[in-house]
């Protein structure tokens, strides 16, 4: 595997490869790589001949300082596995190879109403920050396939519509969440659950799987929601900041399902100080 620290090096090689035809898959990763990205690794090496992951910490997309200083940094365990997985080219930057002053930067996406919704509403600013470190990338290495997991549904939303707004010539792929064996979505941020609360982490899905069969069931989206906050309410440990009921094609919030081939069910909360989220679709 190659590892890139510098785009100034990693144009050239990318070009050569795009001259000789090769199709390139692209998988963003802040790092910390876990199962969960080395599908991504594994979905792309099916379909690209060149398959470059990135590893990033990117710093605007953090609305909280402390998570941002506590995101965890495993670089060489990093590139041991994705070389293990058979990833052909990792790109490693240091900030400024990506951002000249990453605090004055002015372009700004808007995004409307969308904002406002789950994500948007709880991390203000943090789609921005997505955004740009996701187009700068997309311009850096100009992939024909990005792949990107499910868990962050809104984020696959989001990057899918960008791809579409600004007419980029890439394929997007939303690859399955992997899970430990009680639920419990592969994260990064998973490394920093204390032991003592790691009993508790699988909650947030196995809310998801037990709302998902009341609503089935024919209980009402109200109805459900009143549950999971009640269950959340009920332990001290977790703190529950939302939990809705999507329409996967504009992530607009469903009061009634009419659609359930396009409906999801997001939830994000806290254990103890630990941010989780988690999603499954209804079908
Ligand atoms: O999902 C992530 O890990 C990040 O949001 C991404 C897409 C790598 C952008 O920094």
């Amino acid at each position: 595997m190659k590892v890139f620290t510098l785009k100034s090096e990693l144009r050239p090689f990318l070009q050569k490869a795009r001259s000789q035809d090769r199709k390139i898959g692209f998988i963003p990763t802040m790092g910390a790589i876990h199962k969960g990205h080395l599908a991504l690794v594994h979905a792309s090496r099916k379909e690209a001949a060149l398959t470059v992951a990135s590893i990033f910490v990117n710093r605007p997309q953090f609305n909280n300082r402390e998570d941002f200083l506590e995101y965890p940094k495993t670089l060489q365990e990093d590139l041991h596995l994705l070389k293990k997985e058979g990833c052909d080219v990792a790109y490693t930057p240091p900030e400024e190879d990506l951002y000249d002053h990453p605090l004055e930067k002015i372009t700004d996406f808007k995004f409307g109403e969308f904002e406002s919704r789950l994500e948007g509403k709880y991390r203000p600013g943090h789609f921005n920050g997505v955004a740009l470190i996701v187009t700068k990338l997309f311009n850096i290495i100009q992939p024909d396939y990005a792949y990107f997991g499910q868990k962050d549904l809104q984020q696959f939303f989001l990057i899918k519509q960008l791809i579409c707004d600004l007419s980029y010539n890439i394929q997007i792929r939303s690859i399955p969440t992997i899970r430990e064996n009680d639920g419990l979505a592969l994260s990064s941020r998973n490394l920093r659950i204390p032991k003592e609360d790691r009993p508790y982490a699988n909650t947030f899905y196995t809310t998801l799987v037990a709302a998902r069969e009341m609503l089935a069931d024919g209980k009402s989206v109200p109805e459900v929601k009143t549950f999971v906050g009640d269950l959340f309410s009920d332990n001290s440990r977790l703190t529950l900041e939302y939990f809705e009921v999507v329409d996967t094609r504009n992530f607009s919030i469903v009061r009634k399902i009419n659609n359930p081939s396009v409906t999801a069910l997001c939830i994000a909360g806290y254990l103890n100080n630990i941010r989780l989220i988690d999603n499954v679709l209804y079908n």
